[in-house]
């Protein structure tokens, strides 16, 4: 089978421009602009508070900005109802996963699926899912309130991709998790976008994961992104490497040797 992943395209299929939102008196995004093109896997890097969930949450029509403007395949969302936006092909997996605990998995990924009318496909799609993760075949018939964390963030991210999405937005998926289940799930999230095309933006405190994951990256500090550049190109920036991967460059006997730092900023 071939793993050939499918061509970004030039067309950008997210566009935010000068983006604000707040909270009362908070501004929590101060004129964002961002696009994410077609195919490709986007990340939004910042520290705990810079702005990355409300960054997802006005895509996602969850909060109405105060400025600026977002356009999804080419039409303006902009503070459009979000189930509205969830019908044109974008879907959000929050922030904590958010799965419905009283439900069991199956009817989990059911629920992503509420936008379809084509029952084969989304019989089909549950299968394929469950080729992702198989734990979830697995605890099936279970509650999702049982699950681990890890294995909620699966299911949250199974869930967005029952509605058959061009867009998924993914808030943290490493929170709360062993380094080994987020290598796990990065490798995941890479594998649906090469084999299904699906574009993805990702947001994240862990540089180190995202970097490698995605294609083209920003980087959010105070509401404002303050660099864009391809992941390449940001895995060698030293401020990256200082402070987003927490290392710091050492002269020792004229070797040059990265040190990992112990705090996060
Ligand atoms: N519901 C809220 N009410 C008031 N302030 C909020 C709320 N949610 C977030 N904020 C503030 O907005 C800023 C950005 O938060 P957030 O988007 O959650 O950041 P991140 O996801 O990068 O940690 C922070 O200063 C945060 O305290
Ligand atoms: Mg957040």
């Amino acid at each position: 089978m071939s793993t050939q992943p499918p061509p970004i395209s030039d067309q950008p299929v997210l566009k935010l421009l000068n983006v604000e939102s707040a909270y009362g008196p908070i501004k929590a995004i101060r004129g964002v602009s961002l696009q994410v093109r077609r195919g490709e896997i986007a990340t939004v890097l910042g520290s705990n508070g810079a702005g990355k969930t409300t960054i997802l949450k006005t895509i996602s029509g969850i909060i109405d900005p105060r400025k600026g403007s977002v356009e999804f395949k080419g039409e303006d969302i902009t503070a459009k109802d979000p189930s509205y936006i969830v019908e044109e092909g974008l879907s959000h997996v929050p922030e904590g996963r958010e799965v419905f605990p009283l439900l069991s998995v199956r009817d989990n990924l059911l629920m992503g699926a509420y936008t379809r009318a084509d029952r084969d496909g989304v019989a089909k799609d549950i299968e394929t899912v469950y080729g992702y993760f198989p734990i979830l075949k697995e605890r099936a018939t279970q509650d999702a309130g049982l699950l681990s964390g890890g294995q909620q963030q699966m299911l949250a991210i199974s869930r967005a991709l029952m509605a058959n999405p061009d867009l998924i937005l993914l808030d943290e998926p490493s929170l709360g998790l062993s380094p080994k289940l987020t290598k796990e799930i990065f490798e995941i999230v890479v594998r649906i976008n090469r084999e299904r095309g699906t574009t993805i933006l990702l947001v994240e405190q862990n540089a180190n994961m995202a970097l490698n994951a995605s294609d083209y990256g920003y980087v959010l500090e105070n509401g404002r992104i303050v660099m864009e550049d391809t992941c390449a190109h940001l895995r060698e920036k030293d401020d990256i490497k200082e402070f987003y991967l927490g290392m710091k460059e050492d002269g020792v006997r004229g070797e040059r040797r990265w040190k990992k730092k112990k705090t996060w900023r």
